[in-house]
Parts: structure tokens; sequence; C-alpha cells
């Protein structure tokens, strides 16, 4: 029978995991799925459809985020800066003799790509969202906010794909080395331009 601290970090992992689906599915959807549709529809659809599934959609949206940073968080507490029976402080996945470990350097990679995505649907993302769907934007500015709020969720869908190798690399891959980072930061954005292509999404940010 695995020890309370082993049972502890598996739901804090498995919650971190489920979290992180709901959000970035959701982001996913945004990008490959709403935008193109949002370009198809006239104004008095829009009108009937959006009021019913944007703030459904939104906070699945911006509560995924919040979870997944929450519990992401708690998690690299419990691997990197907590020791069973020794109390907080940087453990050995966190440093070695030589310095910090690759283990660690892969999820700061990650954790940094995670937390700018969650201050894009924090900051920029949901508020814009919300000003435009409670009418407090001006008729004239609407264009503008709708914007930048796209453009902002496009930055995000394209950092995801190099986020999630800084998510998976850390337990399942060695060094962190030039060729890696290449692979995580070309794969990762290729594979999500590829996909915003194939949906029919680009060029459709208005
Ligand atoms: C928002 C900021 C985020 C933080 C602070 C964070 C933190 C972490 C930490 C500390 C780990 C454990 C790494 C290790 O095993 O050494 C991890 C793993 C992981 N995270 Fe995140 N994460 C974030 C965002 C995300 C997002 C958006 C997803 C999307 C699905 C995600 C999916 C994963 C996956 C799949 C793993 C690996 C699980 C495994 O290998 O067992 N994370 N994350």
């Amino acid at each position: 029978m695995p020890d309370l601290y082993s049972n502890i970090h598996l739901v804090v992992r498995w919650l971190h995991v489920l979290a992180g689906i709901i959000w970035i599915g959701h982001l996913y959807f945004f990008n490959f799925v709403n935008v193109p549709l949002q370009a198809s529809l006239d104004d008095a659809t829009k009108k009937a459809v959006n009021p019913q599934l944007l703030p459904r959609a939104l906070w699945w949206f911006r509560w995924g985020a919040m979870i997944t940073l929450l519990a992401g968080l708690a998690l690299f507490t419990l691997l990197y800066m907590y020791t069973p029976g020794v109390g907080f402080g940087p453990t050995s996945l966190f440093r070695d003799a030589n310095g910090l470990t690759s283990r660690a350097a892969w999820i700061l990679i990650g954790m940094t790509l995670g937390a700018v995505m969650w201050f894009n649907v924090w900051f920029i993302i949901w508020p814009a969202q919300k000003a435009l769907l409670t009418g407090k934007i001006p008729a004239d500015q609407a264009p503008a906010v709708r914007k930048r709020a796209l453009k902002t969720s496009r930055i995000n869908a394209f950092l995801s794909g190099p986020m999630l190798f800084g998510m998976v690399a850390p337990a399942h891959y060695g060094a962190v080395s030039p060729g890696a980072l290449c692979l995580a930061l070309g794969l990762g954005a290729v594979a999500i331009w590829m996909s915003l292509r194939a949906s029919g999404s680009v060029g459709k940010l208005t």
C-alpha cells in the first residue's frame, strides 16, 4: 500500500492533468472550431447563439486554467520543494551537486509558459470577453477589443505546444539540450500552426 505522500501526489497529478485537458481543450475549441464558425455566421445568428455558448465555454476555460495552475504549483511543491519526513526546501529533484537538475529546468520552462498563458486568460482574454458579452464596450471600440482577445488566444494556442513538452519532459526525458529545446519549440509551434491551417482559422482574426 503506497504511503500517504504518494497517494496525495497521484491525486494532485491527476487533478492537474484533468484540469489541463479542460483548459486546453477549450482553448483549442475557440481556436480551431469557434473562430472559423463565427466567421461563417450572420449577425442575427451570432446574437442568438453567442450569449448561450460563450459564457458557458468561457466558464470552463478560465476555471480550468485556475485549477491547472493551483494543482501545478502544488505538484511542484510536492516534488521539488518538499521531502516527506524532512520538510520544505529544495529536493534532490530540484538540485544536485552540479546545480539545477535537467528535470527542474524542463519544468521551469513549462511552468513559465503555462503561467504566461494563465495570465493571458485571466487578465486579457476573459476581461475582454466579459466586457463584450455584457455590452460594456462602445460599439465602435468592440472590434479592437475582440481582436486583442483573439490574438492573445492565438498566442496561447502557439505557446501550448512547447508548454506541453515542458510538462511531459521532466519525468520522461533526460538532459535539456539545444536539440531537445529546438524540438520542443519547433514541433510544438508547427503542430499548432498546422492545426490552425487545417481548421480554416488562419486569417480570420477579425
Ligand atoms: C499553468 C501552469 C502550470 C504549472 C505550474 C504546471 C506544473 C506542473 C508540474 C510541477 C508538473 C510535474 C513535473 C514532474 O513530474 O517533474 C507538471 C506535469 C504535467 N503537466 Fe503541468 N503545469 C502547468 C500547466 C499545464 C497545462 C496547461 C497542462 C495541459 C494539459 C499541463 C499538463 C501536464 C502534464 C500532462 C504533466 C505530466 C504528467 C506526468 O508525466 O505524469 N500542465 N505540471
